[in-house]
């Protein structure tokens, strides 16, 4: 499988698949990282798994669709099959999602389709349920929503913070991340 990974951030589920990888768990490659924001850790961590990446600073872009088109392009470049959203954190439009119909899958921290949007955590917490967790979905216009490949649960503990439920959910995007890469394949070849 030839993977591009979307970051904006961190990058901590970008090394746990590219670590998967390495360790002879998943059967993919990482092409490209495509990055938007120029402080990104990600692309320290790409560099370590001697990754390109690929900056596309959205300031620079006049309207989403135009970011899109830049980033179709460069995904097409390095020849991506499946698109992955690891902390994308800009809305894409349907110039990404036509282009990669079906093979674009991204991480949301809530079990959908409970806490969409950005403050799902918190959102979590706020509506005292007791198990949250996360989701990874495939990816359509309409934000965190498009069919679900795989979840897993985490429990809300007593007297639980945003940062430390963060950490729980966190670790099981690792696990789930690099497993959900394989099933979706699997899936979308029937
Ligand atoms: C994750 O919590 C993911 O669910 C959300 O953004 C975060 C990305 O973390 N969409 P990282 O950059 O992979 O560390």
């Amino acid at each position: 499988l030839k993977l591009g990974v979307m970051a904006s951030g961190s990058g901590s589920n970008f090394e746990a698949i590219a670590q998967s990888i390495q360790d002879g768990h998943l059967n993919a490659d990482i092409q490209v990282v495509i990055y938007n924001n120029p402080d990104a850790k990600v692309a320290e961590r790409a560099n370590r798994f001697s990754v390109s990446s690929v900056l596309l600073n959205h300031r620079e872009f006049d309207s989403r669709e135009d970011l899109d088109q830049a980033i179709v392009n460069t995904l097409k470049d390095h020849q991506v099959e499946w698109v992955i959203m690891a902390g994308w954190m800009r809305i894409v439009t349907p110039v990404l999602i036509n282009a990669f119909p079906n093979r674009i899958l991204n991480i949301h921290p809530s079990l959908l389709p409970s806490f969409k949007g950005n403050r799902a955590v918190h959102q979590a917490l706020e509506a005292e349920v007791k198990i949250t967790g996360c989701t990874v979905h495939l990816v359509v216009p309409e934000v965190d929503s498009g069919k679900i490949i795989i979840q897993a649960a985490v429990p809300v503990l007593e007297d639980d913070t945003v940062e430390a439920l963060q950490a729980r959910i966190h670790a099981q995007e690792h696990q789930i991340y690099p497993a959900a890469i394989a099933i979706a394949a699997i899936q979308a070849s029937h």
